[in-house]
């Protein structure tokens, strides 16, 4: 089996990180606890909490305001980590000020904001990535090449889950419409990127969903189709933690993708002709295979990943934006 490239073996990069909240940090302990990647600055809309998050960190530079941040002649990339609705103008922002870019899930609100972003990293020749961390795991790479080498056959269907339960708060960015809330951006997304990176762009789309006293999605379930006999059926919500486990049933067999399917996991392959095998991966976190890899394609020049090109990303966004007209969610402004 191919081992993933470590990711101490990817070039130094000076992060600059935009927003310093929850995933803010579980970014910065994993690129200072796995890679050669620098953290040179941190940008918050607060001076207390860029003080707090810098001093926690050990990152010498903060800034207040993200203007700053971006400005920061230090800093070569930037991390978007910021509530959905705010990716599009952080990512612009960073892409005018000449810097590379790795923007977090969902990548923005729908897939006309995608757009504009892509437009403007293609004009300023700067490298933009979704941070679906899920896509550069080692285990996403075994999959792939059993998958590849024919092991469960032609894919007849996929399924995954992602539900968290998460109390009812109006104020959480979770259930607030005006910062692009509900599950499917924050959870579902996991489980809409996952099919499409093993069945590519579906040629239907059908969901049905239930939404919040906020109305925005709590809950919806999703059957994508790819032709005559594959199909995906996916669900997320807000309601109940779930498995989180992907099954893959093809025409020789199925794998099963342990909880969490999207994080670092095992894997079990089970054939019809009744050989089972696992593939057993270390429970560690995973947000550093993301990072190493903008390290790498900004190092080569590159302004995309061939493992989540910007054509990959326009597509999840344009499937999720077919699922939330079909449940009826739109955000304000839209
Ligand atoms: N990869 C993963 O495993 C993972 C896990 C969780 C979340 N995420 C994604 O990461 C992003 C942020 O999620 P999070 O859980 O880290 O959120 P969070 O804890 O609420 O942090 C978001 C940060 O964005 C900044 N911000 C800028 N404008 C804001 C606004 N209008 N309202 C609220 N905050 C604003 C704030 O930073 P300052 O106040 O410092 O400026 C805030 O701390 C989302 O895209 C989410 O889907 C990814």
């Amino acid at each position: 089996m191919a081992r993933t490239e470590d990711p101490r073996s990817a070039p130094p990069i000076r992060w600059g990180i935009l927003g310093a909240g929850n995933i803010a940090g579980a970014f910065a302990d994993a690129v200072t606890q796995h890679t050669r990647a620098q953290l040179v600055a941190v940008g918050s809309r607060h001076r207390d909490r860029a003080e707090r998050f810098a001093t926690a960190h050990g990152i010498p530079t903060t800034h207040v305001g993200y203007r700053q941040l971006v400005e920061d002649p230090q800093v070569d990339a930037v991390y978007v980590a910021t509530p959905h609705s705010e990716h599009r103008e952080h990512a612009l922002l960073a892409i005018k000020a000449g810097k590379h870019v790795l923007v977090e899930k969902a990548f923005t609100r729908n897939v006309g904001e995608a757009r504009e972003v892509f437009d403007a990293a293609r004009e300023a020749g700067v490298f933009v990535m979704e941070a679906m961390w899920t896509r550069f795991l080692p285990h996403v790479a075994a999959l792939h090449q059993v998958i590849e080498a024919g092991e469960i056959g032609d894919i007849v269907n996929l399924s995954a889950d992602h539900g968290q339960a998460f109390a009812y708060d109006p104020a959480s960015r979770l259930f607030a419409p005006e910062l692009a809330g509900g599950a499917l951006l924050d959870l579902g997304v996991y489980p809409v990127s996952f099919a499409h990176d093993f069945l590519g762009v579906p040629d239907a789309v059908h969901a049905v969903g239930s939404l919040t006293q906020t109305g925005v999605d709590g809950q919806i379930s999703i059957v994508l189709s790819y032709g005559e006999r594959a199909q995906a059926t996916l669900s997320t919500t807000l309601w109940a933690k779930t498995p989180t486990v992907a099954l893959i049933s093809g025409t020789e067999g199925n794998i099963q993708v342990a909880g969490s399917f999207y994080a670092p996991t095992s894997f079990r392959v089970q054939r019809t002709d009744g050989r089972v095998w696992t593939f057993d991966q270390p429970g560690t976190k995973g947000l550093q295979f993301e990072a190493a890899e903008v390290a790498r394609r900004v190092a080569a020049g590159e302004t995309q990943s061939p493992r989540l090109t910007w054509d990959d990303t326009l597509a999840v966004m344009e499937t999720m934006d077919e699922v939330r007209r079909q449940v009826g969610v739109a955000y304000p402004g839209e």
